[in-house]
Formats: structure tokens, C-alpha cells, sequence
């Protein structure tokens, strides 16, 4: 039985909660926030106990590993407690708000010997799963065309407004568009290039378009925080392939499907144990998230690193957004 402790309890803290609940062979025993009431929500769902002090929640001896679930900028003091306390972390993306301290995290875990895993969840989204097989397999050909969006209403739920402030949160371009940067770099590895052009006020890049330069595929993402409520969140995938074959999936209106040269094809992707949820945050779909903890628990059951998303991974996608919003604000496209 793994025994996992949870720092902050807003929507991802929630997200998580629910997806060890319905997992076998892992319990949450304690979780921490300064707010009392969102940490007793969690309580009471995983029927844990709570700890005012997050620092005896990290040291605590009956607890094998923590999940940090915390705003961003607080992510590398946290995870550096927890490789003092020799204990395995779960962190939510992005990594770290800079490269130097993703490096200093990097080396203070090799050091402390402990597993990291960040939250790069369409890895192990259902349709970014499926269609990564189907470009691996290389049954169409080479993928030649490949678009990512992910839009949504600002992110109004979250602690303090700290989404709002880049210095907290890296705004939509590092806190949003990094899913998508980082399945990008997942499918086909770093880019040589990229151009990007972006909307910038007081709250930082509200929105980004990236190109990125690849040999033999063309590449664009969109994502943005800066639409009305009433949108909510959209996330959407399409490639093409050498052969005209299309690949195409939009979480509003249409599942994944396979468009080949005579007929279509509906992808059928497994329903999970449970699929939304009710969150303060923006979405309730609970897939990715399930499927990503589960691997993450089995890791730590098998005592393997976790090397569908490894640290050097979420370091490497953290990079090309920096230099995506280095592009966006020099106008000019920049070499990786
Ligand atoms: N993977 C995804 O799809 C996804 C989606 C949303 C958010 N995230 C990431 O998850 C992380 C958390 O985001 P969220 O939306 O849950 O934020 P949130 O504002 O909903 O929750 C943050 C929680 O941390 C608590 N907190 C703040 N400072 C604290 C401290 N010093 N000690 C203890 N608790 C503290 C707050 O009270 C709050 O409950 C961020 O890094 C965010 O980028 C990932």
C-alpha cells in the first residue's frame, strides 16, 4: 500500500484526491493547505487527516510520497522539502517557472536519490494516447501536418488570482499552452526552431500561436485563458499524414476519428472507471489525470522511475515554451 500526503487542495489538489480514491493499493493519509476549508473538503473525501504544518505532512514516517498540487511558484521549494524528507513527489506542470531552477531540482533529486514525476497529463489523455500509436505505428505514412488548440475562460477559480500574476503562474503561454508544447515535443522531440506571436496586457500572454520547425512536419498550437465564460475550455488535435489521412479530435464536438480516402473510422476510445467530476476548476473530464496518477502509483509499486514523463522531459518542454515566448516577444523566430 502506497501512502501519499497532498500540499494544496484547490481544483488539480481535488482532481487528484478523486483518482487515488478509485486506485488500488493507495491510500491518501494526510493532506495540507493554508486554507482549512478547501484542505477539509479533501479530507473528507479521502477520509484522511489534515496537517496545519505542510512541513510535518512532508516528514511525516508513515507517508511513502507527497503530491504537490500547489501554484506554480511555490513548486521548487516543495519539492525540495520533500528530497530533504527522502520522499517520492508527484508535481504538477509546468516544472518550475525558469530553467536554473529546474537544473537545481534536477540535481537535488538525483542527489536525494527520489522519484519525480511531473503532471504531464496528455501523455496519458485517452486521444493523445491513441493518436500518438497511430503516427508511431506509421501505418498513414509520415505525419506531415500537425495543429494543437487549447482555449478556455480565465481561470478565475484559483487561489489568491495567482493565475493572473506571470510571476506566480507564467500566464497562459507557460501555465496552459505547456500540454500542448510539451505532447509536441512527446510525438516528435525538439523542434529547430520556433515562431511565435502572442496577446500580452498586466496578466501576462494571454494567448499564443507557435509554429515550430520541424524536417518533415509542420506544426502550430494555439492556447489562451482569454475567452468569455460561457466558452469554458476546448482542446483539440489534428494531423495529417503523408497519405491525406486525417486524425482529428475536439473535446466540444467531435470524438477521435480516423478520416482515410474512402471511409472514416471512429475511434473507440475505453471508458474509465470514472469520467468527470466536480471541480471549482474548468474542466471535470478525470481520464488523463486517472490514467496519468495510475501510472505514477505503479511506478512507485515496482520501484521504477517514471519514464514516460521524466524530469529532463518536463525541463526540455519548459524550454521551448520560454523561447516560444522569447519569439513572441522579439518578434522573430528563435533557434532551439
Ligand atoms: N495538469 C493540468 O491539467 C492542470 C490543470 C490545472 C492546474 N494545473 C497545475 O496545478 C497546480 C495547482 O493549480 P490549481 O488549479 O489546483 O490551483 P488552485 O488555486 O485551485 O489551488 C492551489 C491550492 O494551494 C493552496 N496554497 C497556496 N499556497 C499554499 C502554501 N504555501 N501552502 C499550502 N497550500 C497553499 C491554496 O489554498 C489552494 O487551495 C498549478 O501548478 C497548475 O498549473 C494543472
Amino acid at each position: 500500500m502506497i501512502k501519499v500526503g497532498i500540499i494544496g487542495c484547490g481544483f488539480m489538489g481535488t482532481v487528484h484526491a478523486n483518482c487515488y480514491n478509485i486506485l488500488e493499493d493507495v491510500k491518501v493519509v494526510g493532506v495540507s493547505d493554508i486554507s482549512t476549508e478547501r484542505a477539509e473538503k479533501i479530507v473528507n473525501l479521502t477520509k484522511s487527516k489534515f496537517f496545519a504544518d505542510s512541513d510535518e505532512l512532508i516528514n511525516c514516517s508513515e507517508i511513502d510520497a507527497i503530491d504537490i498540487c500547489l501554484p506554480t511558484y511555490l513548486h521548487k521549494e516543495f519539492i525540495l522539502k520533500c528530497c530533504n524528507a527522502k520522499k517520492d513527489i508527484f508535481c504538477e506542470k509546468p516544472f518550475t517557472l525558469n530553467l536554473k531552477d529546474a537544473e537545481e531540482v534536477i540535481l537535488k533529486i538525483k542527489e536525494a536519490k527520489v522519484k519525480l514525476m511531473i503532471g504531464m497529463v496528455l501523455r496519458f489523455w485517452p486521444e493523445y494516447t491513441e493518436i500518438k500509436k497511430t503516427i508511431d505505428s506509421g501505418k498513414f505514412g509520415k505525419l506531415k501536418i500537425l495543429k494543437c488548440t487549447r482555449i478556455s475562460a480565465p481561470p478565475i477559480y484559483g487561489w489568491d488570482n495567482w493565475y493572473f500574476d506571470p510571476k506566480r503562474s507564467g500566464s497562459a503561454a507557460l501555465d496552459l499552452h505547456i500540454h500542448d508544447t510539451d505532447y509536441i515535443y512527446y510525438l516528435l522531440g525538439k523542434p529547430e526552431s520556433v515562431y511565435s506571436l502572442g496577446k500580452k496586457d498586466e496578466k501576462g500572454w494571454q494567448h499564443i500561436y507557435s509554429s515550430y520547425k520541424y524536417k518533415d512536419t509542420i506544426v502550430n498550437a494555439e492556447g489562451g485563458w482569454d475567452l468569455s465564460k460561457s466558452y469554458g475550455f476546448m482542446q483539440e488535435i489534428r494531423g495529417v499524414f503523408e497519405d491525406g489521412t486525417v486524425i482529428e479530435y475536439n473535446s466540444k464536438t467531435q470524438p477521435l476519428i480516423i478520416y482515410k480516402e474512402k471511409n472514416s473510422e471512429l475511434l473507440n476510445i475505453t471508458k474509465d472507471k470514472i469520467n468527470s467530476i466536480n471541480t471549482d476548476g474548468n474542466i471535470s473530464e478525470i481520464r488523463g489525470y486517472y490514467n496519468e496518477i495510475k501510472y505514477w502509483i505503479e511506478c512507485l509499486q515496482n520501484n521504477k522511475y517514471p519514464e514516460r514523463v521524466t524530469p529532463e522531459d518536463a525541463k526540455a518542454s519548459l524550454e521551448i515554451v520560454l523561447k516560444e515566448i522569447r519569439s513572441a516577444e522579439i518578434g522573430k523566430g528563435i533557434l532551439l
